[in-house]
């Protein structure tokens, strides 16, 4: 018995003693990327390798040390307190429209498990002694061209995800749209960062915004729900507008593809009801003044519309959305998710008032911006035009 009482005061102790070795520093684990850009605001993204308070701090782009100054510092609070997490995202707000803003960030691990919070170890931060600081430039409406890259249903394909963005820093688009299906499926923040996150932070993504679409299989896995968490949009859900040079976008999520009784959902899904406040959702963006104002109007959905009777998904997005895109004017809609290059021309699929390119899932699209047309560029993996179109906007 008094051996038995023994061990089980050693198995304690050695319990208590794992949980006060918490890591004393913490680094940059993936990331940063910046997503929900606006004209006056941005939010930077990243994870960490353990748990700590993150903070960024901004400076203007104006060739001064970054060490020239005390610069401005951001939070991420929730009731009244600074965040101790491992993702963090830091919103930047007050700023000026289609100006670059270089940014730093800082972690420091905090012990909170008590009473009182107790800083651990020693503030980390990203570099900006040997190296470029990150910059990023905020949105801007009067600028009169503008351009993106689209890519998609990557399926964490590591060699596809580097071939269409390593080119990005030189290429210089204003954001790079993931149309969808960047993994398989959202198993864990890990996984995602491994799947593409990891390759997008070393080729591009803190210096240039992602503009996410979700695709149906960012809505499968345990992690789906870490998806807002992750690439945080300006409405806090993946449905979103936002307006840049000449034109007004609108990111329409689009849910699964099968019933929702499919035995692939397990009885997990309701998107029939989803898709339902979608449509409410889209009637509004594209009835504000400055989404019809805009001289240009595009959409971007994972799901493309199709001419005949397709699966559930699509014939429900077809009845719930397409009418409500045709009344907004859209010049435009740009997909992915059937894994095969097509061009719907205007009227095509039964009632479509606009055109629609459904990207591969082995090409890139360049798009290019002015108030009288749109410019779609379509390269395969060697970075050869394999189509182009330009659309006149009337
Ligand atoms: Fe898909």
């Amino acid at each position: 018995m008094k051996r038995f009482m023994l061990l089980i005061v050693a198995a304690v102790a050695s319990l208590v003693a794992v949980a006060d070795e918490l890591p004393k520093t913490a680094d940059i684990k993936c990331g940063p990327w910046v997503t929900a850009v606006g004209e006056n605001e941005m939010t930077i993204v990243w994870t960490s390798t353990s748990r700590c308070m993150g903070w960024v701090e901004v400076a203007p782009d104006d060739g001064s040390s970054f060490y020239a100054v005390e610069r401005p510092k951001f939070y991420e609070d929730f009731l009244g307190r600074h965040i101790v997490s491992e993702v963090h995202h830091i919103r930047l707000t007050n700023l000026k429209p289609g100006t670059v803003y270089r940014y730093r960030l800082f972690q420091q691990c905090i012990d909170d498990r008590g009473p009182s919070p107790i800083p651990l170890g020693r503030v980390t931060a990203s570099n900006v002694y040997t190296r470029k600081p990150f910059a990023v430039r905020t949105f801007d409406k009067s600028k009169e061209e503008i351009s993106f890259t689209m890519i998609n249903d990557i399926h964490g394909r590591d060699d596809v995800m580097d071939t269409h963005t390593k080119g990005i820093p030189e290429a210089k688009p204003d954001f790079v749209v993931f149309n969808g299906d960047m993994a398989s499926f959202m198993g864990s923040i890990a996984d995602i960062e491994k799947d593409f996150m990891t390759r997008a932070s070393k080729n591009f993504s803190s210096d240039f915004p992602i503009v996410y679409v979700r695709g149906n299989h960012e809505a499968r896995g345990p992690g789906y729900s870490e998806f807002m968490n992750l690439f945080p949009s300006s409405t806090g859900t993946p449905s979103y507008s936002f307006v840049h040079g000449p034109a007004a976008f609108v990111v329409v999520d689009c849910g699964e593809d099968k019933p929702d009784s499919d035995i692939e959902y397990g009885g997990t899904a309701a998107y029939d009801a989803y898709r339902e406040q979608i449509a409410e959702w889209l009637k509004k963006a594209t009835s504000t003044e400055e989404f019809k104002s805009a001289p240009v109007k595009i959409a971007l959905m994972h799901i493309p519309f199709e001419k005949s009777a397709g699966w559930w998904g699509n014939n429900e997005l077809k009845r719930l959305l397409l009418p409500v895109l045709n009344e907004a004017g859209i010049d435009v809609m740009l997909s992915g998710h059937n894994h095969a290059y097509s061009f719907r021309e205007k009227g095509s699929i039964d009632g479509n008032e606009f055109p629609i390119l459904v990207n591969s899932n082995n090409d890139r699209v360049e798009v290019k911006v002015t108030k009288s047309a749109i410019k779609l560029v379509v390269k395969n993996l060697e970075g050869a035009t394999i189509h182009e179109h330009t659309i006149k906007v009337e």
